[in-house]
Order: C-alpha cells, then structure tokens, then sequence
C-alpha cells in the first residue's frame, strides 16, 4: 500500500512537539496542529476497545468484539491466507469502532515453554512467527488500520518483565530473536511498533538507539510511530533521543523534553521527525478513501471457528478413534469443565469480551442430542481439594457405560496469563487423578487439552486413544471442536512449538527466568527443535507434527538453482492418498555442517499449506535465498554464507522428513579483512595472505614432516604477530606491510 503524502506541516511550538512524544490519555495519541489524536486499542486477537480512563490490564470491560484464536491457535494453523483474512476482519471491526491503531501482533518467540504469554506469540520459531505476523499486518493495514507488532525485543518471560536484562549474544539475536521484527518490518511495513519493557544487555529496549534507530530504521527502513509498551519508558528524553517516537501511556514529563532541547542535550529536530511521523500515520489511518466495512458479526464468528480448526493439532488417534460418527447414536460422555466453561483465550491485556461464546459441550449435545451425551465437570477450574474427591466420582458414574469418553482437561485461567511465567509444565494434579481413573473404566478416551502453552503429556498420552490440543481457539472453539471431533471438519494444526517430554529438557532450562536482574540466553540459537533435533533429545512430539483424518504422500523432489544468484527452487507434489479432504502443512528445511561455528541440525526456512480433496495431488513450490543458507558471523557483523553441501529437506514435520537432497552452495565469496592479530590459519586460508605466507607455510610443513606434525596445527591458533619474535622469518614490519597489502587488495 502506498502512504499518502502528508499535508504541508503546520508550525508546531516546542512545547507542542514535546507533548506530541507522550500520549493524551491511556489510549489516545496527542493531537496538534494538522496531527490528528489517534485511538489505540489492543489487542493481537480481538478488539479490546476500551472507554477512555478505562485500565490497561484487561480486567475491566471493553466492547464487544469477535474473540479469534489468539496467536498460539493461529500459529498452528501455518496458515497465512487464514492470518490475512483474520487481520482484514480485525481490521475492519478496529475500524468500524473509530480505532486507529490495533496494538499486535504479539510476535516473540517462545524461549520457554513456561512463558507465561506464550499463548500471545506464534512459534518457538521465528520464520513461521515472521510469516503468520507479516500476515495480519497485511490484513489490518489493508482496513486502514496500523497494525503495531510487539513487544521490540527479547521479551520472552514475564518474570521481572519490566527490568530484566536479557543477556544475549549477538548471533543468537540476529538468528532468533531478531529475525521475526525484521521480516515483518521489511516485508509488511506496519504502520507503527511497540518497544518492549526489558533490558537487552543491559540498556532499556525502549531507550537504545542501536536498536530503535540504527537497526529499525536503519538497517531495516521502519518509516511508522514507533510507541513504548505501556509503562515501558524509564528515561524520557533517552527514549526520544534513542527513536521512540511515542510514550505510553502519558506519564506528565513533557517539561523533561522541553528543557532538554533549551539546554542542548536534545536535538529539537528529533521532535520534528517524531511529529512527521506522526502526522504520517494519521493520514495512514484516516484515509478518507477507504471505506468503512459493515462488520458482519455472523460472519466473524464463522471465520473464527473456521480458524478454530485449522488450529487444532490431533496428536495422538489410535485406531483412527476420531473423527467420530455423530449419526452412529452412541452415547458419549463428555467430562471436564472446560466442556463446559470454554478456556478460549489467555490473561491480560489480549483479553477481549467475545460477540458470543459456546462451549464445546453446547455444540456436541446441539450435533448429536442431548439423550446421547452424560455431562460432569469432573473437575472445578480452582482445583479445590475438599471437592476433587466428589467431582471425580460423580464424572466416573456419568461416564460408565458410555461408548466413548470426551475429557476436557487443560490450565485454567490462574495457571497461565501475561504478568507471570509458570513453573511448572504439569497439568493440575485433579485432573491427573481424574483422568487415571477414568482409565480404569477401559472406555476409549479422547483427551482435548485447552492450554495457552505446552503441558507435559508423555507421563498419560499412551493410556489415552486420542489426544486433540486445540490450545485457545477464540470464541468458534466450541463450535469447531465439536465439528472436529465429529468429522464435520479437519484438525488442521501442527505444532509450532516441541511437547518435551519433561521441562528439563527444555534448552532454556538451567536459565530461565533468571536471577539478579539478568536472564542468561546460554543455550544461544539451539531454541526449540533447534536443541532437540541438533542433539536427538527425545521429545514427546516434535515441532511441526500433527495428524489429520487422511494421509499424504510427498515425491519428485526438484531443488533447482533460481534465475538470481544464490536462489534456489524446490519443488514436491504432496497427494492426498487417504479417504477424506485434508490439510497438509509441506515443511521445508535446510540444514548444514559446513562452516563455523557449529550450526543446528536443520533449520525450517519455508512451508505451504495445502488443502486437498481424496486422490489430489499439488505441486508446492518454495523458494530459498541466500539468506536461508546464512549464518550471523559476530566477528565481521554480517550475514556470512559459507561455502558447501547444504540439506535441503521436506517433510510434515521437522523429524518426518520425507524427501531431501543435498546440493553445493557456493558461498557468498566474501574475503575477510586481516589484521596483526588475525592467526595463522586465517591467513593461510585467506586468498591473499595465503599466497604472503606461502615460504612460512612451506618452512613450517617441512618442519611437521620432519617428526612433529602437531606442530602445524598448534602454529595455526596463533595470531601471526606473535610469530615475530619466534624467529621464523617475519618482522614486525613486514607483518604491517602484509596487513596493509591485503587491505589494499580487498
Ligand atoms: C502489554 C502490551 C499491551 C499494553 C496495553 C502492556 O501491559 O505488555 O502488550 O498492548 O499493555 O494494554
């Protein structure tokens, strides 16, 4: 989309610049002059439009609007067309309610599986969480409504989330932590962004220039309002001075910027910059030539429980339990209060009030009748023990004699929510000791487990048939689970982020949260499956997987080199070879051992979702750069590619690799620069000081050949100045002379 060209810019004071950095009210810009005051609303999933004075913490009401699957649903939908549709109909209820700025996507990666708001963010990893965010900016903006991707960055935890620092390499920020922003930023261009509360080494993210304006901006061309979390800002005039175009909320320091700009440590032009950009998304966000939808609230619900089913991921059918027949009459008993009282999105600031709500247990008894289907909660959503003994015994009589057992476990609300992490991966312990009773009574059960993040399932799942995790669906989860369960649709998820088998096997285990004010990232850029799959740690269910009602066949892989330099094509035809309609999700990964330092075992850089009819068959083509063979080198700080035999892989999950080839990369033929302290293997391997170095090497060759051939190896590690005073030949000026030879050759 193009952005209109602001009007001629009115003259503003200062005082009126300086007003312009800090909002007019919890959810409102300051207006002045030609700027316009502009409303902004969260939240990622739904509109949590708020009347103004109204809080920020999601507690109080706020308008209704439809509740779609929050992030993690959304995420395991691999489903981009889907995250436009839902980011065209977020946009379009935003707009119809005169809000301007809609503050998602929520977009960083899931470090740990404890992370309180992880239900809020896409994936463990971030090219699906760059791909599914990317999306829904499309899909606001194109309403006319900025979309604000958050929470800028390395906010992974909730724990001290407004202080911790997040120690983390540089590597392992442009790898992981980083890459997500940067794909949505240059390919999706969102209107505006909010920094995060955290530290990153030390220095507030809202307050760091290196990363507001160097790297954003700079390096990424961000042209939008960039806006602080709510309460994120601790310096005011750092903030500014560092990009932060916007505080939130107002905090009544303008005076701070003011003074600063009469005694010169703030650079009044810095104001005039953050007063274009805001004038640049007003006229993003009130484009008169676009007009205001209808919202169709019948048809925002269906889109949500069309969404629902995408989401869910079918982890477990044996026998093909599922999908059951809702004309067979069996009688069927449905246990677990969230059958009931749906959990159906997460804690906090997402927190939307829905347009309508059912509940799974409503839509199964309106499918296939009431006199089919015994009800007990089983359960209570508090857990109380004084009543666990009563609930427990009640759901056993409900379920005897029933055909089949529908048991709705999950975390309740307290378990989980944005503000604070969870400590353990365990569901609660009645619901455990329910469901080994339930065992006892040898009924095939199916498990559908509602939580916003992982649970540990490895300790029951093979005492269940069939476990269906439909983590928070929005407010059309009751109505597709039903459908789901009954075949009426597919389970259409798979998983975006690993099931471990325990919580100490996660790779962030030994750091997360923290301690002292800093969170160590000590497992660097082995996140997720990158830590499984490069050291074969058993899983319970690996990042990709999920099962469907029909199978696929993958074949004829084609890699092929590209029409650009360091492109590449790969191809597959995925065949529906099962008896009913379903979705695949065609995974694509690239894995290497060339180059150093080490790398992991594989990395997803693609994927398609296919849909496909009994017997069809698609061709799916994806497409590699050179960025997809890249690693950050922090030596040179750059994206280096590394010359060698690359793995290119398809498959239907990251250990389901069906198809794979492996092809020569030529690398991106980059010379390092060398210095005094560059070693002697550096510059053996350098083109240039290499051919220098030729009668050192020889001398030194000869030497090893002569009985010491350690001696060769150990000489490589050593920076060559030092060589200068082992009397092989080279001065201390002849060393500077290379040096600066190669520069000149470069
Ligand atoms: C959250 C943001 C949210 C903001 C406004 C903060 O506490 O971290 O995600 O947009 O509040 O509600």
């Amino acid at each position: 989309m193009t952005s209109p060209s602001p009007d001629s810019p009115a003259e503003l004071t200062l005082e009126e610049k300086a007003s312009l950095t800090s909002g007019s009210a919890t959810w409102y810009s300051t207006a002045a002059g030609d700027i316009p005051r502009l409303m902004l609303t969260d939240g990622p999933h739904g509109l949590r439009r708020q009347q103004e004075g109204g809080d920020n913490l999601g507690i109080g009401d706020s308008v209704p609007a439809t509740c779609f699957p929050p992030a993690v649903g959304l995420g395991s939908s691999w489903n981009v067309d889907l995250a436009h549709r839902i980011g065209e109909a977020l946009g379009r209820e935003a707009r119809a309610q005169g809000v301007h700025v809609l503050l998602g996507p929520g977009m960083n990666i899931k470090r740990s599986p404890l992370g309180g708001r992880n239900f809020e963010y896409v994936s463990e990893d971030p090219h699906i969480t760059g791909r599914i965010a990317a999306a829904l900016v499309r899909g606001i903006q194109s309403r006319g409504v900025a979309a604000t991707p958050k929470h800028f960055a390395v906010n992974n935890q909730e724990t001290d989330r407004m202080r911790v620092s997040a120690d983390v390499d540089e590597r392992t920020l442009r790898e992981i932590y980083l890459p997500a922003f940067e794909h949505v930023v240059t390919e999706a261009q969102p209107w505006a962004l909010m920094s995060a509360y955290n530290r990153i080494n030390g220095t507030f993210a809202s307050e760091d220039p290196a990363l507001l304006t160097d790297l954003l901006r700079g390096e990424w061309g961000f042209d939008g309002v960039l806006m602080s979390d709510w309460g994120a800002v601790n310096d005011r005039v750092a903030s500014v001075a560092a990009g932060l175009d916007l505080e939130m909320p107002p905090s009544e320091t303008d005076a701070e910027i003011v003074d600063a700009v009469n005694n010169g440590t703030l650079d009044e032009a810095v104001l005039d910059t953050v007063a274009e950009r805001l004038r640049l998304l007003g006229a993003r966000t009130t484009d008169p030539a676009l007009a205001t939808d209808p919202v169709d609230v019948d048809a925002h619900h269906r889109l949500a429980a069309d969404a629902a089913a995408e989401a869910m991921v079918l982890l477990r059918n044996e026998g093909d339990l599922l999908p059951l027949d809702p004309a067979a009459g069996a009688r069927i008993a449905v246990i677990g209060e969230f059958a009931r009282t749906p959990r159906y999105q997460g804690g906090g600031s997402s927190r939307v009030v829905p347009t309508r709500l059912s509940g799974a247990l409503e839509e199964i008894t309106a499918l296939i009748g009431a006199k089919n289907v015994a009800f007990a909660p089983g359960f209570s959503l508090t857990d109380t023990p004084d009543t666990a003994a009563s609930l427990a015994e009640e759901a056993v009589n409900a379920a005897t004699g029933a055909e089949q057992i529908l048991l709705f476990l999950g975390l309740p609300d307290g378990f989980e929510s944005e503000g604070f992490d969870r400590d353990t991966l365990a569901l609660p312990a009645g619901q455990l000791a329910l469901l080994e009773r339930l065992t006892t009574l040898n009924i095939p059960i199916v498990v559908v487990l509602s939580n916003g993040a992982t649970v540990e399932v490895a300790e029951w799942a093979s005492s269940v048939e069939a476990i269906l995790e439909t983590w928070l669906l929005g407010q059309g989860g009751g109505l597709a689970t039903a459908e789901v369960l009954f075949g009426l649709s597919s389970p259409g998820g798979r998983l975006t982020e690993t099931i471990p088998l325990r919580l100490s096997d996660t790779p962030s285990f030994l750091h997360f949260p923290g301690r002292d004010g800093h969170v160590g990232y000590g497992e660097g850029v082995y996140v997720g499956y990158r830590h499984y799959n490069t050291l074969d740690v058993p899983v319970a269910y690996e990042f990709g997987f999920g099962l469907g009602y029909t199978r696929f066949d993958f074949a004829d892989l084609a890699v092929v080199p590209g029409t650009d330099p360091h492109t590449w094509v790969v191809s597959a035809t995925i065949t529906n070879v099962g008896k009913r309609a379903g979705s695949e999700v065609v995974q694509l990964y690239v894995g290497t051992t060339e180059g150093t330092p080490t790398r992991p075992a594989h990395e997803l850089r693609g994927f398609a979702k296919v849909h496909l009819a009994p017997g069809e068959s698609e061709r799916v083509t994806l497409n590699l750069s050179a960025r997809d063979f890249a690693t950050w080198d922090s030596g040179q700080h750059r994206w280096r590619v590394d010359a060698g035999a690359y793995t290119v892989q398809v498959g239907s999950s990251s250990r389901r690799i069906h198809l794979s080839e492996t092809i020569e990369v030529p690398g991106d033929g980059w010379v390092p620069e060398l210095s005094e302290y560059s070693t002697v293997g550096e510059w053996f391997a350098h083109p240039v000081g290499g051919r220098l170095l030729q009668s050192v090497r020889d001398r030194m060759e000869a030497f090893a050949a002569g009985g010491a051939p350690e001696l060769l190896r150990m000489v490589e590690q050593v920076p060559i100045i030092k060589l200068v005073s082992w009397k092989m030949g080279l001065t201390l000026e002849r060393v500077r002379e290379m040096v600066a030879f190669v520069a000149s050759q470069r």
